[in-house]
């Protein structure tokens, strides 16, 4: 059998992984839009026999591990190699003393649900991904969040990632009006817009909907923000499931898969 290795990667991998990532799903992939930003992120792994055969990339944070962009050639599979990408990652979170390991999985990817189950990771929470098409409206009556504590709220999203919503990111975020509620009628809604960092003119937005019409105002308002900023997508990543609202299209649903390290 040949010889495997993992390494980080350079910038000559990026042609031969892309060919590897090029039809990955029905709409194709992302990785060719995130290769240059990831590269000099770091921590970006190819694992190799002895070219390129799978990729992924970990983003460390307070004390977590974000493992994300997991691919393998589809004629290298079931060899056990996306296992061992995220095992080395697992591996740097502990020497980091990072006790949280988590990556996003499509509820529809068994494959990857059944490789992440095998290396005993849990669905820690499951989220639906919505687009929204930015539009002017009027009627919408929100509030700025200031550093109130939400102790039910553990993440939010930037960029795709799930990170903790500690008092350090609550600060940040409120202290730049990207905390915004609604509680006019009966519990609270809350969102948390940030910008993809990836994606030009693409708003992420964190919702917890607490009541049906707290949420419809803060969509209002994010949706009337959107064009006003002009925004060119509006990508809703919420627990719950939202009523049929104009313009809100339903995408996909996620499990959020997290493991203990130790
Ligand atoms: C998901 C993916 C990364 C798995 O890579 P892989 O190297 O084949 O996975 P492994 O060989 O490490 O598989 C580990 C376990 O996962 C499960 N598994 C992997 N592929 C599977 C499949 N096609 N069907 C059923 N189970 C599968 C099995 O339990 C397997 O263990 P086993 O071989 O002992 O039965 C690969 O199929 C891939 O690149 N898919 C497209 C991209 C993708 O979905 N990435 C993940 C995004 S979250």
């Amino acid at each position: 059998m040949e010889q495997k290795s993992i390494r980080i990667a350079i910038p000559s991998d990026k042609i031969s992984v892309l060919k590897f990532c090029k039809n990955t799903f029905s709409w194709g992939d992302y990785i060719q839009d995130v290769w240059n930003y990831w590269l000099s992120e770091g921590n970006l792994l190819v694992i190799e026999k002895p070219y390129p055969v799978g990729v992924c990339h970990a983003f460390f944070s307070k004390n977590q591990v974000w493992i994300e962009g997991i691919r393998i050639d589809s004629n290298f599979r079931k060899q056990g190699l996306a296992s061992d990408l995220v095992k080395y990652v697992e591996s740097l979170a502990k020497e980091k003393q990072i006790s949280f390991s988590l990556m996003l999985i499509d509820t529809e990817n068994l494959a990857s649900l059944l490789m992440a189950k095998n290396l005993n990771y849990q669905i820690f929470q499951t989220w639906n991904f919505y687009s929204l098409l930015p539009q002017i409206t009027n009627n919408h009556k929100i509030q700025f969040g200031d550093l109130l504590y939400y102790p039910e709220i553990s993440h939010y999203v930037k960029s795709w990632r799930w990170l903790v919503l500690d008092d350090e990111a609550l600060f940040s975020l409120s202290s730049q009006n990207k905390i915004i509620f609604s509680d006019k009628f009966g519990d609270t809604s809350i969102a948390i817009l940030t910008d993809s960092q990836h994606f030009d003119d693409t708003m992420i937005v964190t919702l917890f909907s607490g009541s049906q019409n707290n949420t419809l105002e803060l969509i209002s308002y994010i949706q009337n923000y959107g064009a006003q900023k002009n925004y060119k997508k509006i990508q809703i990543l919420t627990r719950e499931k939202l009523p049929f609202i104009k313009n809100l299209e339903y995408k996909i649903t996620f499990n959020l898969m997290q493991k203990l390290l130790h």
